[in-house]
């Protein structure tokens, strides 16, 4: 074989084997974090989602909540429910995450609460994985909660979100 030809047949495996990178990690990047406390947790922590979401629109950091998620409540968002409540989709998409910091009254980080949105994860409660973390991490509840349900199932028809109204 000529060793140009060798060049050749080399660079077109080369740029093969980059292209093949390059698209795995682009489907990384969109597959979903599994419907699980801790993954959901070390997720949050790594897309750095106070710096890098938005608040939900509207609200700004620490606006007065109710019981009983606290006095004073940040509220974050990522890309996919930004886009919808913004677009007055009336439910949010699979994939969607709302992040709410929970302050005491003197604006003490308390607790997280976490709603994700997990298509086929609990069709019969709007498909919501629910977390409650306390501010090192540590989980005080996840999964299809009972509690956070049937609270938020007074806003059923707003895709079990209570912060603001999605049409
Ligand atoms: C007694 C009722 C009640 C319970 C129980 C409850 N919530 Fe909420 N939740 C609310 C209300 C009311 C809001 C809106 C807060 C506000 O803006 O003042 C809210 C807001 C939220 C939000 C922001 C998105 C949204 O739906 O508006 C998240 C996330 C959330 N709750 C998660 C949880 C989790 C997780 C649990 C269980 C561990 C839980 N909640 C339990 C009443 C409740």
């Amino acid at each position: 074989m000529k060793k140009s030809m060798v060049v050749v047949i080399s660079l077109f495996c080369l740029l093969f084997a980059v292209s093949f990178f390059v698209l795995a990690s682009c489907t990384q990047e969109k597959m979903a974090v599994k419907a699980e406390g801790a993954a959901l947790w070390d997720y949050l922590k790594k897309a750095d989602y106070a710096k890098k979401w938005e608040m939900w629109p509207g609200k700004s950091a620490l606006y007065p909540g109710k019981e009983p998620h606290g006095a004073l409540l940040t509220t974050y968002v990522n890309k996919t429910a930004l886009a919808a409540i913004k677009e007055k989709k009336g439910m949010l998409p699979d994939g969607s995450i709302i992040v709410k910091e929970n302050y005491t009254p003197d604006k003490k980080l308390a607790a997280l609460t976490v709603m994700y949105k997990v298509k086929g994860y609990n069709p019969q409660a709007g498909d919501w994985f629910w977390a409650k973390y306390l501010p090192d991490g540590k989980i005080a509840a996840e999964g299809k909660v009972a509690g956070c349900i049937q609270c938020h199932a007074s806003v059923k028809a707003n895709d079990y979100v209570a912060t603001g109204p999605l049409k």
